[in-house]
């Protein structure tokens, strides 16, 4: 009886514990800042005045990424097709979303959304927070009303969480968006094996004789690739045509309505490029060779072919020079990244 009644104490003393905290919670947040360095000279950072990232923010944006409470049928969260352990793509041709409906292109990496401005394959979204608040909406992918999203996240105990970040517990689509994007601009992949060797002159990551040729062909005229996946970012943050097909789909024309931006897709950075197969927008290649040997010969006419494509023919690489090519490439990967 008398440990019974120690217990009740004990109880309220805990109660009254977590209201006080409840009601003396103070909005402080922390500036969130990168863990690793970021190569000024090449990187430029893409972060909006009116969603500056905290620490707080980022924490919760990662919690609401594998959140599957976004879903209308609770089966889907952001990680079902980004997959952290694939530089946040997956390895399939095409996601399935809601209730297993295929998507119609293949799932991009979300690494280094924050040195991109174009948002989507065609370049659909100006915004992450644009592209996130429809994600949730979509009926091909989540499926769900804001309005239940935030019901669920309130009865999910997240108010807390909210105030920490953005200093209200009345927390609205604006807020779970702001919170993704701050977390995506968090997600940086500078510190691969080119990275260190390249930017940190690190002896240990030196190239091999292999990887130093491909990395030539790459910048070199012959390859040709450096134009367009520019040097730090590998992508130049533009919308081309590659030259993927004769009779091109819209792409970037569907959202400018303009016949000059037809056959235009995002340039996709090739950072990690060799977790990510399969290859384009509609995933048709399923290896990095099957990528030089489209670039090598098969590149396809177009009014709108980009400029920088000029070797309608073979660019006549040997089959030496692409294994040159695919050794760089794959020093382009970052397993601490990876492993995070
Ligand atoms: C069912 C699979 C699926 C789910 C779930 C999903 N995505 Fe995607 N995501 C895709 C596909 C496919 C694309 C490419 C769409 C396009 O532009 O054609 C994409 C593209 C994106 C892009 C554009 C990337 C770039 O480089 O431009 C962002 C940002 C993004 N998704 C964020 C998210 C977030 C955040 C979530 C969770 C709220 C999410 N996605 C959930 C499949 C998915
Ligand atoms: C004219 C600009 C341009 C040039 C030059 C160029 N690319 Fe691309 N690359 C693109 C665009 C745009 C895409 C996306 C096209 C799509 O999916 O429709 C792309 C896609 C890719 C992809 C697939 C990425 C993914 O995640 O699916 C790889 C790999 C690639 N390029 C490698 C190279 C290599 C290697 C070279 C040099 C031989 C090269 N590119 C030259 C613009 C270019």
């Amino acid at each position: 009886m008398k440990n019974l009644l120690i217990f009740g104490v004990f109880l309220l003393f805990l109660s009254s514990c977590t209201s006080d905290l409840n009601t003396s919670r103070k909005f402080n947040p922390t500036d969130f800042q990168y863990s690793v360095q970021i190569p000024q000279r090449d990187f430029a950072l893409n972060i909006p005045d009116d969603n500056k990232m905290t620490v707080e923010g980022v924490e919760l944006g990662k919690l609401l990424f594998s959140e599957k409470l976004l879903s209308s049928d609770k089966q889907l969260s952001c990680t079902s097709c980004h997959n952290p352990d694939k530089a946040f793509a997956s390895n399939n041709r095409f996601d399935e979303g809601f209730k297993g409906i295929k998507m119609k292109s293949n799932t991009m990496s979300l690494e280094n959304m924050v040195f991109s401005s174009h948002v989507g394959w065609k370049g659909k979204f100006s915004s992450l927070e644009e592209a996130i608040f429809n994600t949730i909406q979509d009926p091909n992918e989540f499926n769900e009303k804001w309005d239940n999203v935030i019901i669920k996240l309130k009865d999910a105990g997240y108010s807390n969480k909210f105030f920490d970040a953005f200093g209200t517990t009345d927390f609205t689509s604006e807020h779970v968006t702001k919170a993704l994007a701050q977390y995506l601009r968090s997600n940086v992949s500078v510190n691969s094996k080119f990275d260190r060797a390249y930017y940190l002159n690190d002896a240990e990551a030196r190239f091999t004789p292999l990887e130093s040729q491909g990395f030539e062909l790459f910048m070199s005229e012959v390859g040709d690739c450096f134009h367009c996946h520019r040097v730090g970012p590998f992508s130049d943050d533009r919308m081309h045509n590659n030259g993927l097909d004769s009779k091109p789909e819209l792409g970037y024309a569907e959202v400018t309505k303009d016949e000059n931006d037809k056959g235009k897709f995002k340039t996709v950075s090739l950072r990690n490029i060799a977790l990510t197969a399969p290859y384009m927008h509609d995933g048709r290649f399923q290896t990095l060779e099957e990528v030089l040997n489209f670039y090598d010969g098969h590149v396809q006419f177009s009014p709108t072919l980009d400029p920088n494509m000029l070797h309608l023919g073979p660019i006549a690489l040997t089959a030496q020079e692409k294994q040159a090519l695919i050794a760089f490439l794959n020093t382009l990967t970052d397993e601490k990244y990876i492993k995070k």
